[in-house]
């Protein structure tokens, strides 16, 4: 695929999800919360984790795949990750005044508030993913489990807690690894196996396992290249502020290598990802998006 094709599949699958995103905060009676969820759900995201899941459900669909299908899973992930995003910028965690090109919820709204639109993208999620009418219950099931599984204490929550305990002082870049692995992979993953649970409700241990490890590689070359990306970018390209990390004294690839080898880190751990997921596109004339994704992240720029 040319990096153009690729650039318009971004960009059609982010106006699928956002147009869908955009029905789920049109509720009556909301107390005025879905003007605060929608602040920063509807805000400038790239909706990667939602690419993944159309794209990994278009991967084990074939030509069953139906969009309508996996919309609702793609649109749980997005709410979760953009609840986690929320709470990440409050003053008690990373202190930041910008996300997605514009004030952080707490900013317009007071923490208190942006507190309450993070828990409302949270539990929204999981009634937005129990509404897929078009899957089994069983696969609704499995995908209750991974949702909170890599949303949760063995995922990015544990993550962000090993970030919040030991930000400044993570012994090694091994160590820093598995902290990237979980605040970050671990929606990545999630993003995968329910790609894979939109097409298939008995889910298969060596393809989870594969999806698994597919996804920790480019979910930690995805975060060494968001700690080069603090250092080197402009806040006006990434929609967020630059120099977060140093701001709070966070140990971040950086702390243990130059920019030239973190970025050499990215590439190998793109090239093992690829490998992965080539196999599963085996024989599949077409577009390959996700060994795609993981190229274009490489060298993204926000
Ligand atoms: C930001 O994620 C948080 C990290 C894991 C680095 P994204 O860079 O995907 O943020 P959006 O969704 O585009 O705003
Ligand atoms: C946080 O990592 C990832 C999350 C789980 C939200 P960062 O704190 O580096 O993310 P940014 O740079 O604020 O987007
Ligand atoms: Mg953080
Ligand atoms: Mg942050
Ligand atoms: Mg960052």
């Amino acid at each position: 695929m040319s990096n153009n094709e690729f650039e318009l599949l971004i960009r059609e699958n982010a106006q699928i999800i956002e147009n869908e995103l955009a029905k789920y905060m049109n509720s009556k009676n909301d107390n005025g919360l879905c003007e605060l969820m929608s602040y920063s759900l509807l805000g400038a995201g790239k909706r990667i984790r939602p690419f993944i899941v159309i794209e990994a459900s278009k991967l084990f669909s074939g030509k069953d795949f139906n969009i309508k299908r996996v919309l609702p899973y793609a649109c749980a992930l997005e709410m979760i990750h953009t609840y986690s995003l929320i709470h990440d910028d409050l003053p008690s965690m990373d202190n930041d005044d910008y996300r997605r090109g514009k004030l952080t919820s707490h900013k317009v709204f007071g923490e208190g508030k942006a507190l309450l639109a993070g828990d409302t993208l949270l539990t929204y999620a999981f009634e937005v993913l129990a509404s897929n009418e078009l899957v089994s219950d069983k696969s609704v099931r499995y995908a209750t489990i991974a949702l909170s599984k890599y949303a949760g204490f063995a995922g990015m929550a544990g993550g962000q807690m090993i970030d919040l305990n030991s930000g400044e002082n993570i012994s090694s870049f091994d160590e820093l690894k598995k902290m990237h692995s979980l605040k970050t992979s671990a929606l990545i993953k999630c993003a995968m196996v329910l790609g894979y649970l939109s097409a298939c409700d008995t889910p298969n241990d060596k393809v989870i396992s594969d999806l698994e490890a597919f996804s920790d590689n480019i979910g930690i070359a995805f975060q060494i290249k968001d700690d080069i990306l603090d250092k080197i970018s402009d806040s006006v390209t990434l929609g967020k502020p630059v120099g977060s990390d140093d701001k709070n004294g966070k140990s971040t690839t950086l702390s243990y290598m130059s920019i030239d080898e973190a970025q050499k880190q990215v590439d190998d751990l793109t090239n093992d990802a690829i490998k992965i997921i080539e196999a599963y596109y085996e024989g599949i004339c077409g577009m390959h998006s996700l060994v795609d994704l993981a190229k274009y992240m490489v060298d993204r720029k926000k």
